[in-house]
């Protein structure tokens, strides 16, 4: 694993999430890692610091472990690899089971959070959490967008979080 700069290989991570997805990892209230896939996420500087910011819908499992955790990771296989455990964890909501388990995905220590990364994938992001924010209705100033993605008001979490371990294997 070789630490990188936060914004070196961007474009594998866009590659990713406009494809079959990366995996966001939170730790639910026991400490267990859940693995889901995520498309959407942005990655830029706020408040001077590099940051990731992930979209969450409230009827996530993954939701309510971030609405607690204090960190999250973001991680990205080599393209082409990992495509069914993409779906499984894109499918399948760990409220019900162990996904990491049932699909063979190795939990691994991160460098710098508590959150673990996924071994098997090429590029980690390790993220502690710096804002929150619930989106609502009232949010949004475009009525095609809350037509198109939210008829039934399941909107979004932002999570954003302070970039502060970026690796490469
Ligand atoms: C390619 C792909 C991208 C997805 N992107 C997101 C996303 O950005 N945000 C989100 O809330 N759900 C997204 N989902 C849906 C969740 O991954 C899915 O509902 C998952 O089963 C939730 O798992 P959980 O209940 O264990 O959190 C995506 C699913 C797929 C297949």
């Amino acid at each position: 694993m070789q630490e990188i700069n936060w914004n070196k290989h961007i474009d594998i991570l866009k590659d990713a999430l406009s494809g079959n997805g990366a995996f966001l990892i939170a730790r639910d209230a026991s400490g267990r890692a859940n693995p889901m896939t995520i498309g959407w996420a942005q990655v830029g500087i706020i408040w001077s610091r590099p940051t990731l910011t992930v979209l969450v819908r409230r009827s996530r499992y993954t939701y309510s472990c971030l609405v607690e955790a204090p960190d999250f990771t973001v991680n990205v296989p080599t393209a082409g690899t990992l495509d069914d455990q993409l779906l499984f964890c894109g499918t399948k909501s760990g409220r019900d089971l162990d996904k990491a388990a049932a699909c063979g995905l190795t939990m691994k220590r991160a460098q710098r959070v508590l959150t673990p990364i996924i071994a098997e994938c090429r590029l980690h992001y390790e993220c502690q959490v710096v804002l929150r924010k619930q989106l609502s209705r009232e949010d949004f100033s475009s009525p095609q967008i809350l037509d198109e993605y939210y008829q039934s008001d399941d909107h979004h979490m932002l999570v954003i979080g302070q970039i502060v371990a970026a690796y490469a294997s």
